[in-house]
């Protein structure tokens, strides 16, 4: 038996089955009734379809998933209920995985609704990973009303998805047969990493994605089943992945904070990280930075920069409860400056040691219908450790140089020791929260200060 699945997950596919015996072939997963109301909806100009979703959204609160512990306390977790995840409301104080992985693992894969497989997407080749960019762009939106939607680059997705040892079967896709459009997306990463004192191999799960057209057909949990059974495959049984809604259970929850860089810019597209209580003139005077850094050593990273940076950072993540163990390749991989994707800078000192290091991702962001503005750039900060340099100050030289860059705001989240600049570089709190978990381990739950960011989010 693998780690996750029983009886009862079954007949959530067999009732995928069951609906799809009264719809024609190609009709699965599509909403039911005589028109398409997907179609006419397309057929609307675009601030027509933003209006609907604004109302959709208002009206439709009680239906969407628990964005806090109080609404999920009220949720059936038809899915999540039958994984080894902790229940919510559980005390946890010991340590473990809550099944043990077990040496057979299902050999088919799990069954998918006719009309619809299954197709393990090469990543490596262009044509695939351009079919990945247009789903995740075209359904992953940002904002509840739909007026800024996450645009990832070709770049971001070779990236974020082929660190070393990645594995083409752990990037799961559904496909439609009859026009083999991509329609659902997993995957994972491996990933070594450090719940307090134990050290296991896992992965990190990502790009959760599933087509708009397709929502709350129960897809995911044939995805997630999927997914969880080629990581078995491979002899792993836990895994790490956040989420910004409220599922069983939390290990872990932070807010994420924002840092005006180009307030006019922020201001006219109404970003939803603004303080409300500011006019333009004050939100600009607020947010002036200065035009040069100030650190004396501070640097761009180079290759030769990798062994320094993995010893500074093997030291810092030391401090935290759940923390990456990062190889000499992973840290090539993650940090060393990629145009658009990811920037690091390292401060050296005057015997040419390193002593700290700072990095930024990008995140592009498209926006729809604004008549001036077209796109949005979001440097989110990945890993910090300073040794000589003050928190502060390397932080503030951060976001000049972000601003240089052409950014417009920096995010950050309130994990590791992140408390110690976020309010004194005028960050302002977003109202959202970001929840991190574990698949098959329990561990007593982490206050945000103990988390490092897990590589990227996304
Ligand atoms: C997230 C997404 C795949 C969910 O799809 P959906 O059509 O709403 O949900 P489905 O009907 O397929 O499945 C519902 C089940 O999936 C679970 N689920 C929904 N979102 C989830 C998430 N982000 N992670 C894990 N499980 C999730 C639900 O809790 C539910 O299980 P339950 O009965 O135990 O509560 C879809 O909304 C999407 O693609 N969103 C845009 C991208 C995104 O936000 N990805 C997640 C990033 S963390």
């Amino acid at each position: 038996m693998e780690m996750s699945f029983s009886d009862k997950k079954l007949t959530e596919v067999e009732s995928l089955k069951g609906r799809k015996k009264k719809q024609k072939k190609e009709d699965a997963w599509k909403p039911e009734g005589p028109m398409d109301p997907f179609a006419m909806l397309d057929s609307l100009p675009e601030t027509k379809q933003q209006e609907i979703q604004k109302a959709l959204h208002l009206f439709s609160l009680g239906r969407s998933l628990p964005k806090t512990l109080q609404q999920a306390k009220k949720h059936m977790y038809q899915f999540w209920d039958t994984q080894p995840v902790p229940k919510l409301g559980d005390s946890i104080v010991t340590h473990g995985p809550i099944v043990e992985g077990e040496a057979s693992v299902r050999k088919e894969p799990y069954s998918l609704p006719q009309g619809f497989s299954w197709d393990t997407l090469d990543l490596s080749s262009s044509t695939v990973l351009k079919e990945l960019c247009t789903l995740l762009n075209e359904n992953y939106v940002e904002e509840d009303d739909n007026t800024i939607r996450l645009e990832f680059s070709l770049e971001y997705l070779q990236w974020a998805l082929q660190p070393p040892n990645w594995l083409a079967q752990w990037n799961c896709g559904v496909r439609v047969d009859a026009n083999n459009k991509l329609v659902g997306f997993v995957a994972a990463l491996p990933a070594d990493v450090r719940i307090y004192e134990t050290e296991k191999r896992m992965v990190q799960v990502k790009f959760l994605c599933v087509h708009k057209k397709l929502r709350l057909k129960r897809m995911t949990p044939v995805l997630i089943r999927e997914l969880a059974r080629r990581v078995n495959q491979q002899g792993l049984h836990q895994a790490v992945y956040t989420a910004g809604i409220v599922l069983p259970t939390p290990m872990s929850s932070c807010r994420c904070w924002h840092r005006l860089l180009n307030p006019r810019k922020l201001t006219e597209v109404t970003y939803p990280g603004l303080r409300q209580n500011m006019n333009l003139q004050r939100a600009l005077k607020f947010n002036r930075l200065p035009e040069v850094t100030k650190t004396p050593g501070l640097r761009p990273m180079t290759k030769e920069d990798v062994v320094g940076i993995h010893s500074l950072l093997q030291a810092n993540l030391r401090k935290f409860y759940l923390s990456p163990v990062l190889s000499l390749l992973e840290i090539e991989h993650w940090l060393l400056p990629r145009g658009n994707v990811i920037d690091t800078y390292v401060v050296e000192g005057n015997d040419g040691t390193l002593t700290d290091v700072v990095s930024f991702y990008s995140v592009s962001s498209r926006v729809l219908n604004h008549p001036v503005h077209t796109g949005l750039r979001e440097a989110h900060l990945l890993y910090v450790a300073s040794t000589a340099t003050d928190s502060v100050d390397l932080m503030e030289d951060t976001l000049v140089l972000a601003k240089s860059k052409g950014f417009d705001v920096f995010s950050a989240l309130e994990v590791m020791d992140n408390r110690s600049f976020l309010e004194k570089l005028k960050f302002s709190i977003n109202d959202k929260s970001l929840h991190y978990y574990l698949y098959n381990w329990m561990c007593p739950k982490m206050s945000p200060d103990k988390l490092p960011v897990i590589s990227n989010s996304w």
